[in-house]
């Protein structure tokens, strides 16, 4: 049986003042939440905050981002194993948001997957296809591509401690939630796909869903076979907003 995991990205939102309040919040709630793994992805600014106020509760805290390089010469950059120092079990990488608005291509995601990797964190390697890629009909080959640059480099295997998150970029913050049945349709592809590699990694794998999901909507689609949580933006700046995700993971 997988853990379902709701994990939190933050995105740059944030101050000092509304983080405590946030995680205030979620240390007050998260005794109800019995099943799932619970996660935050705040700024990296804020690591500091989110580690001092978490330590020994249940809710683990990640990066956004990950730099591909271990040290050096790289300027605005923050290598995993700053993370890890830090606290941090995941990683983010290939958020959409990334791979649009600063050109991240496959092959530098799979890097950063593979630097997380390598240092020890768990990386959760997001994938989608925009609007224009489901009209077209290409979401499949879309979501293959971006899984096989990794899979292609690092090894099926590699995907054991890693999490998946398919987030179609026309559901990222607009309120238009892939349909369960969508969504399922997406997920079981992509497991599928592990699983011609290696049955037992597709079988082990969390691959959660994100884009637009809310305390209303999430129950019908955790509810699906192959959807073990979810990567929450918006509804995760609310404590009670993402407390209601994670129950709905019970
Ligand atoms: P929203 O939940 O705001 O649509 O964002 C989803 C997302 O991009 C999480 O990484």
């Amino acid at each position: 049986m997988r853990q379902p995991l709701v994990a939190g990205n933050w995105k740059m939102n944030g101050s000092r003042e509304s983080v405590a309040a946030l995680l205030e919040g979620l240390k007050a709630g998260i005794g109800q939440v019995g099943k799932a793994e619970v996660a935050v992805c705040p700024p990296s600014i804020f690591i500091p905050q989110v580690e001092e106020a978490l330590r020994g509760t249940p809710i683990a805290w990640g990066g956004q981002d990950v730099s591909t390089e271990a040290s050096g010469a790289y300027t605005g950059e923050i290598s995993a194993s700053m993370l890890l120092d830090f606290g941090c079990a995941y990683a983010i990488v290939g958020h959409s948001e990334r791979r649009t608005l600063h050109c991240e291509s496959d092959e530098l995601v799979a890097r950063k997957f593979a630097a997380a990797r390598g240092a020890g964190l768990k990386p959760i390697l997001c994938v989608g296809e925009t609007l224009e890629e489901r009209e077209q009909g290409v979401t499949e080959q879309v979501c293959a591509r971006q899984i096989d640059a990794v899979l292609d480099r690092e090894g099926v295997a590699a995907l054991a401690d890693a999490v998946i998150a398919y987030e179609p970029v026309w559901a990222i913050g607009t309120g238009k939630v892939a349909s369960p049945e969508q969504a399922q349709e997406v997920h079981a592809f992509i497991r599928g796909r592990i699983a011609a590699r290696d049955a037992g990694v597709a079988e082990g794998l969390r691959i959660l869903y994100g884009g637009s999901m809310k305390p209303d909507n999430a129950a019908e689609l955790l509810a699906k076979p192959d959807i073990d949580g979810g990567l929450i933006g918006g509804a995760s700046l609310k404590a009670g907003d993402f407390l209601g995700i994670c129950l709905a993971a019970n």
